[in-house]
């Protein structure tokens, strides 16, 4: 079956939070993610990244288009049950853990919920992946680091066998030798775990070192698509210019050593 389909496969997708008649936040975009591949995708604040991940993820309904998974529509008004093969992990991880339950305890929570998906690895197994001792599973979310806390939210999506993950600014708040630890750990997991990875990012520094191919977007469109050198090198739009300006030390777009 994958063999047929891509893995995300998002079709003129519009998201409109306000009436008929404002402006789209997300305005007939189109985007495509194949098996154990990593895709990004760029743009300024307010550009409508998260927005289309919230979609993808099944948060959120589409005003308009279409977001399959594997082949299968994906929405919010489907079973929770059927929406756990896509995944998703937040620029802040803790907000989405409930303050006073420890790691073992949220973890326990997401097994009760998802009975028929879980049960193919341990907790201290599941820690290993993410590289993180065990010992962190009796800990609260305030007694983690920002980079442990960022672990476990990869690993608490992990736990369900997403077929693909939405990264949303997953390394932004952490520091630069961190955030190189947490996109060591997505390649390693698309490599492993046959997992495929929409990045969300602002920086396109970080996702030319993760990403292969990239989606540059702008007020609500995608302005420029294709191989991340190739929109790197010979950017057609002026917004990927500008975008590319930001990157610190980068002067002529030669390319950068990022690691
Ligand atoms: N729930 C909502 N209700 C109303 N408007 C929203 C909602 N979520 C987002 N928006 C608006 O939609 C637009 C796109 O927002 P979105 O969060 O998708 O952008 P973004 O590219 O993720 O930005 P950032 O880089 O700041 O995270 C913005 O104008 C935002 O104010
Ligand atoms: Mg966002």
């Amino acid at each position: 079956m994958s063999e047929h389909h891509e893995v995300l496969a998002i079709r003129d997708l519009t998201v409109r939070y306000g009436r008929a008649g404002t402006p789209p936040a997300v305005d007939s975009v189109s985007i495509d993610v194949s098996r154990r591949e990593i895709v990004g995708v760029v743009g300024e604040s307010g550009s409508g990244k998260t927005s289309i991940g919230m979609v993808a993820a099944g948060l959120w309904p589409a005003t308009g288009g279409s977001v399959t998974i594997e082949g299968r529509p994906i929405s919010p008004r489907m079973p929770r049950r059927d929406r756990a093969l896509v995944q998703m992990a937040f620029q802040d991880p803790n907000a989405s853990f409930d303050p006073r339950q420890s790691v073992r305890g949220g973890l326990r929570e997401l097994r009760r919920l998802h009975k028929e998906r879980t049960g193919w690895i341990s907790d201290e197994d599941l820690l290993r992946r993410v590289g993180l001792d065990s010992v962190l599973l009796g800990r609260l979310p305030h007694q983690l680091s920002g980079g442990q806390a960022q672990r476990i939210a990869v690993a608490r999506a992990l736990l369900l066998r997403p077929k693909l993950l939405i990264a949303d600014e997953p390394t932004s708040a952490l520091d630069v030798s961190v955030q190189a630890q947490i996109l060591d750990l997505l390649r390693a997991l698309c490599r492993d775990e046959d997992l495929s990875i929409l990045f969300i990012s602002h920086d396109l520094a970080v996702v030319r070192s993760l990403c292969r191919r990239v989606y540059v977007m702008r007020h609500g469109q995608v302005v420029e698509s294709g191989s991340t050198d190739e929109v790197m090198a010979h950017p057609r739009h002026e917004y990927t210019v500008k975008l590319l300006a930001a990157i610190p030390g980068n002067f002529g777009n030669q390319k950068l050593d990022i690691e």
